[in-house]
């Protein structure tokens, strides 16, 4: 047996997703849950006329108000994965569906913000609301202490820093009380104290409020300690989901396997 057999033969940590009463094609019947996908697949079809798989079937489930990570080989289809959840993509079949408003937040902190100042910045999704000035204000401002960045209200958004342009990304997404975070490898573009901090940020939104969920794509393996659980895919299959440190020792494993294997 080889070793992708072996590992895809362990039981997964979590049970497979339940079975649904449907309103909609997009809709899957959750209470604990707020992101479900079940046997997602993927595929494009390339000029030449080439079918090509880039996700097969995949399910997960991200309980409510937790903070899980998705993690994977580059190429794997996180982003891919991330978008279905978004609806930024329509999966080729397969259900997708997050419980209550969600906001999307790309890898690039200079796609992020639009508005000159942050102030301007976080109350930017707030037009569509109809709320009175103070309303706006107070929603701004409890959106930017939530990621720590009260000071910088009237800052020029020219001025921050990539870790500081992504706290103000996610705090326009928590005025506008989306209840789900996807985000996607924010930390690759940032050195590490802005890494720590936009971490940090979105951890204590989630501890300070059981309403928002968050699933995070990244590469770093570090980032599992502030995760309560974690998603791993390979080749465009989830091969292993639940608690972060049984990823985390999960994929020190496959790593360590993998590097014997190759010395070999
Ligand atoms: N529109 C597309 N056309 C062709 N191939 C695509 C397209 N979108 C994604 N792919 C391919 O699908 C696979 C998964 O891509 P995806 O961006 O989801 O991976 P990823 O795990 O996010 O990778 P990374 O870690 O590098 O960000 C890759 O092989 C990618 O080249
Ligand atoms: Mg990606």
């Amino acid at each position: 047996m080889n070793l992708s057999t072996l590992f895809r033969s362990s039981a997964p940590l979590l049970p497979p997703p339940r079975s649904t009463s449907t309103s909609s094609s997009r809709t899957v019947a959750t209470e604990n849950f707020s992101i479900e996908g079940r046997n997602l697949n993927f595929s494009i079809t390339t000029r030449q006329g080439n079918y090509v798989p880039i996700l097969r079937d995949c399910s997960l489930r991200i309980p409510s108000g937790q903070f899980w990570m998705l993690l994977g080989p580059n190429g794997c289809g996180k982003s891919t994965l991330l978008k279905i959840l978004a609806g930024l993509l329509s999966p080729t079949n397969g259900t997708a569906y997050v419980k209550g408003s969600k906001s999307y937040v790309f890898q690039n902190p200079d796609h992020q913000v639009v508005m000159p100042t942050v102030e301007a910045d976080v109350a930017f999704g707030l037009g569509k609301f109809n709320l009175t000035v103070d309303e706006v204000r107070s929603r701004v401002s409890n959106a930017l202490d939530a990621v720590g960045m009260s000071n910088y209200l009237q800052r020029s958004v020219q001025t921050l820093s990539g870790g500081q342009k992504q706290r103000v990304a996610i705090a326009g997404a928590l005025a506008e009380t989306c209840k789900v975070l996807l985000l996607d490898e924010l930390t690759t573009f940032l050195d590490e104290n802005d890494q720590v901090g936009v971490i940090k940020a979105v951890r204590t939104c989630l501890d300070s409020s059981e309403e928002v969920t968050a699933l995070w794509v990244t590469h770093r393996l570090e980032e599992l300690e502030y995760a309560d659980g974690a998603v791993y895919m390979e080749n465009g299959e989830v091969v292993m989901q639940g608690d972060a440190a049984r990823i985390l020792e999960f994929i020190r494993t496959r790593q360590s396997a993998y590097i014997k294997q190759i010395n070999s």
